[in-house]
């Protein structure tokens, strides 16, 4: 596959640092002066950023996404044999945060249109042993969450949003990320908000959750050497802290193009034998991830890479179909429109530097090789 000498990259991150070197360097610079090497001053002002652009009362700066998804369940009272349930397509880091805590997930099938958790599959996986559901807002777009959260609260169940692909997204005017008990970030390098590392966040408007957190991630100390209980080293670093802020600063320049490459590939890709996923009116999908349907998707991305053009695929297999998740013995055909999509969904090149004759050579390109309508 085409990487260094594709025509058409699938990501450029270098582009990106090429634009902010002098600040992201003058940062770097002074953590490096205040030797505010883990969280710190940086961290902290990332925070309150952070939780400022989300509309949240709190945000918990973390390592990972992971991380992030670990201790909202943990901070929602999951315990060992507990069901969570959340969609088998997903970034493996979904439902591992559910293991993490001892507890099951209970994958329900996607409603093929958006990718997301289908609602009106969830009542029925509900069990007295389900405690929490683990919505994913999948490449930016966002979960129906206005369904979810009206059968959890019904149902007296919390929702934690993993909101790691959709920074910024909006669900009917709200925020992702504010809409659930507590929801998950994550800053890893692709994400359209990106650290320079790993890095992570939880956002709540609960006190309680936040707290949690805050001494969760410092192996659950509530002041210098006092351990309220056993917690974790998931904390963020101070670079990461300084990065965020510059990127926060710069992310309605990533999210518009973001949305304007959307736009134009919809446009141009219209009357090609192709699905496109369905954007609900009343929301905002940050585009993460630009993917497309295709029958013989492999073939298709073999021929795009024999002309320069880089894709991707998120995610080849659906969660109950990985080998980490055989033990529970969920056969192919159980939960089949996330397993269509997995064979079919194609990534498609989407960031900043993005220009538009490389969009329009992209989308000409694909729509010759799976032919019109
Ligand atoms: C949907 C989803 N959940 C969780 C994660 C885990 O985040 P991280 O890689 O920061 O641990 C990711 C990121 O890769 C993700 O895309």
């Amino acid at each position: 596959m085409a990487t260094s000498t594709a025509v058409v990259p699938f990501l450029d991150l270098k582009a990106e640092y090429a634009a902010l070197r002098e600040e992201i360097l003058g940062a770097l610079d002074r953590v490096c002066r205040n030797a505010s090497f883990v969280l710190g001053p940086e961290v902290q002002a990332f925070e309150t950023q952070f939780a400022a652009f989300c509309e949240t009362k709190h945000c918990v700066a973390l390592n990972s996404g992971t991380s992030a998804l670990h201790l909202g369940l943990l901070a929602l009272g999951v315990q060992p044999g507990d069901e969570v349930i959340t969609t088998p397509n997903t970034f493996l880091a979904t439902a591992e945060a559910i293991t993490y805590c001892g507890a099951n997930p209970v994958f329900v099938d996607i409603d093929p249109a958006t990718a997301n958790l289908n609602p009106n599959l969830l009542e029925r996986a509900i069990t007295a042993k389900t405690k929490v559901i683990l919505p994913v807002h999948l490449y930016g777009r966002p979960a129906d969450m206005t369904a979810i959260l009206e059968i959890a609260s019904r149902h007296g169940l919390s929702v934690l949003e993993d909101a790691c692909q959709a920074h910024g997204a909006r669900h009917r005017g709200r925020r992702v990320g504010s809409l659930g008990k507590a929801a998950a970030f994550s800053f890893y390098p692709t994400k359209n908000l990106s650290a320079y590392g790993e890095g992570g966040a939880i956002t709540t408007n609960d006190d309680r959750i936040a707290q949690f957190a805050r001494a969760a991630r410092t192996h659950g100390q509530t002041s210098r050497y006092e351990h309220e209980f056993v917690g974790y080293n998931y904390r963020m670093d101070g670079f990461q802290g300084a990065v965020l802020q510059i990127k926060l600063k710069h992310f309605a320049e990533v999210d518009a193009r973001h949305k304007e490459i959307a736009r134009e590939y919809r446009e141009l890709l219209a009357a090609a034998r192709l699905d496109l996923p369905h954007d609900d009116p009343g929301d905002e999908c940050p585009y993460h991830l630009f993917v497309v349907y295709v029958d013989r998707r492999d073939d298709v991305r073999r021929e795009l890479a024999a002309r320069g053009i880089e894709t991707a695929v998120h995610y080849p297999r659906p969660l109950h179909l990985q080998p980490a998740y055989a033990a529970y013995g969920i056969p192919r055909g159980t939960l089949p429109h996330a397993e269509r999509a997995c064979d079919r969904v194609l990534g498609l090149p989407i960031y900043l530097s993005l220009d538009s004759g490389q969009i329009q050579y992209v989308a000409n390109t694909l729509r010759e090789i799976v032919g019109t309508k």
